[in-house]
């Protein structure tokens, strides 16, 4: 089963000025260079879900249009963002004993700047300034355009949260890649086509943290995608908080509004046009809103990947009615059949939640018969945490922690077997990675996701073009070897067409 944990941002790592959170300890760098006032290098730790990681990169984007630099690490930064989140207790509390580790920071060079945004600083506004003499401004979801203003007025001394909801679209009127911004290079890329939620899951700070759903028209995004494409990007993967609840509220008369929204599945479809544009994912769609056009577009648009998260939080529907998901265990059961006859080839991966309050042992049980049933390839799953304001958090029946933890990890090791399970069956079939670059564990091996968005690691020496050139390209392999956590693949040196299953 992928560790990925939605606290962290590991796709950060090829980013320049863009980091996984904490990399290193503030202070620890042997390599501090000597103060040098007022400089204009930047540097961001994030954390979160895809969504703060594409802020992260709109900020980056935002910050070298303005004349800003970016830099590898803290110790070299005259200005530091931590864009926070705030989805369970955890990452909350790690932005507060980061920003007591920052003081030495902020102190050891002049005219050094700290910055905070994201959900946590949505949620806490003017209070995180109150709380942290040494934090400069605080930044909400809405605001990210405001940053380098926010930055220079820093240095001139004013201290500022700025954290109001906008419901203009002038929030995606962001500009071009700037010549310096490498992210790129991967040969995949975020492209936002709507913020927000209005859904109030009872566990759920999202609503409160990312405000009201709106949808970018889609001309924005498809000129963006095209860009992107002319770039060398292969792969969109379209991000939004219900990605495809896209234009239901701009929808509802029917047809093309006048701000230019059109349905989620015609969308996708202009998408699969575009000159260039080999694969598009999307993420995280509700389960609500796979309507008939979106589940029969998986069978239609071959760049559709054939993979779908699908959250499903829990396989009892006493327990969904109550986080108010809007859908029952045999919804998801008819849906994941929908998506299959449409794409025979189809995985499901999902998220799923275990002690959420009043989960007796019998629900539980109904999420691991789901988890089965669908044969999900893959899950995130959390113990439930409550969140300020949450409907959830009011609710007297909490699951003891020692319970809930048990239950956690018979979730995970059903799901190891089901993981490895699926990985085995795919040794001796052919596919194509996206490579993106190389693999955490180095061993002279290049990594990258398959259409169905397994990790796949391939040996730099197999290749038939150096390692720096294939980075960014779809290369066909055999998979030669299964772990839970990965594919390993073989390179193939011809690529006739149809060697590589899609
Ligand atoms: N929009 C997505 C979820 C985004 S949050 C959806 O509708 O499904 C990412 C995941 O974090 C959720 O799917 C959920 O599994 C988990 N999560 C959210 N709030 C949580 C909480 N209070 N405690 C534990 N896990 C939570
Ligand atoms: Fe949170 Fe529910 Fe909205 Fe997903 S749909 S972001 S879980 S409130
Ligand atoms: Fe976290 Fe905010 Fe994303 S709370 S999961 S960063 S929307």
């Amino acid at each position: 089963m992928e560790s990925l944990d939605l606290e962290k941002s590991p796709a950060l790592g090829a980013i320049r000025g863009v980091s996984e959170a904490r990399p290193e300890r503030p202070g620890e760098a042997a390599d501090a260079e000597p103060t040098r006032a007022a400089g204009r290098r930047f540097h961001i730790w994030t954390y979160g879900c895809q969504m703060n990681v594409h802020d992260s990169e709109k900020l980056a984007n935002l910050l070298l249009h303005a004349g800003w630099e970016a830099c590898e690490a803290a110790d070299q930064a005259d200005l530091l963002l931590v864009n926070t989140c705030s989805i369970r207790e955890k990452a909350e509390h790690r932005l507060y004993s980061d920003l007591g580790a920052l003081r030495g920071w902020k102190g050891a060079r002049e005219g050094r700047v700290l910055g905070v945004g994201g959900c946590v600083a949505q949620q806490e506004g003017d209070a995180l300034l109150r709380r942290f003499a040494h934090l400069d401004f605080a930044f909400g979801t809405h605001n990210l355009r405001l940053v380098p203003r926010l930055a220079d007025a820093a240095r001139a001394g004013e201290r500022a949260a700025r954290v109001e909801e906008s419901r203009s679209l002038e929030r995606f009127d962001l500009p071009e890649r700037h010549p310096a911004f490498p992210g790129a290079g991967r040969g995949s890329a975020f492209v936002t086509v709507m913020e927000g939620c209005d859904l109030f899951c009872a566990f759920c700070i999202v609503p409160r943290t990312r405000g009201r759903e709106i949808s970018r028209p889609a001309a924005g995004i498809l000129a963006e995608v095209a860009a992107l494409a002319a770039r060398g990007v292969r792969e969109v993967v379209l991000l939004g908080q219900t990605v495809n609840a896209y234009g239901r509220h701009d929808l509802r008369r029917g047809g093309e509004t006048a701000a230019g929204v059109v349905p989620f599945a015609e969308l996708l479809a202009r998408l699969a046009g575009v000159p260039g544009i080999e694969r598009i994912r999307y993420t995280s769609p509700h389960p609500a809103f796979f309507d008939d056009a979106l589940v029969s577009a998986h069978g239609a648009l071959p760049a559709l990947c054939p993979h779908v998260h699908l959250p499903a939080q829990s396989g009892s529907d006493r327990v969904l009615a109550r986080m108010r998901r809007r859908y029952a265990a045999d919804d998801l059961r008819r849906l994941a059949g929908a998506l299959r006859a449409a794409r025979a080839d189809l995985v499901l991966t999902t998220d799923l939640i275990v002690g959420f309050p009043g989960e007796t042992e019998e629900d539980f049980e109904a999420t691991l018969a789901l988890v089965r049933d669908v044969g999900f390839v893959d899950s995130y799953s959390f113990k439930y945490s409550p969140r300020p304001g949450t409907a959830a958090a009011a609710f007297p029946d909490r699951v003891a922690p020692d319970v809930a933890q048990a239950r956690l990890e018979r979730l995970q090791a059903l799901q190891r077997e089901l993981t490895l399970a699926a990985h085995r069956s795919r040794v001796g079939t052919r596919t194509e990675v996206l490579l993106e670059g190389p693999s955490p564990k180095g061993r002279g091996q290049l990594q990258g996701r398959d259409p169905y968005h397994r990790r796949v690691h391939v040996a730099a020496a197999d290749l038939a073009v150096p390692a720096a050139l294939a980075v960014g390209r779809l290369v066909p392999v055999e998979i030669v070897e299964a772990t839970p956590h990965a594919l390993l693949g073989r390179p193939l040196l011809t690529q006739s067409p149809g060697a590589a299953a899609r």
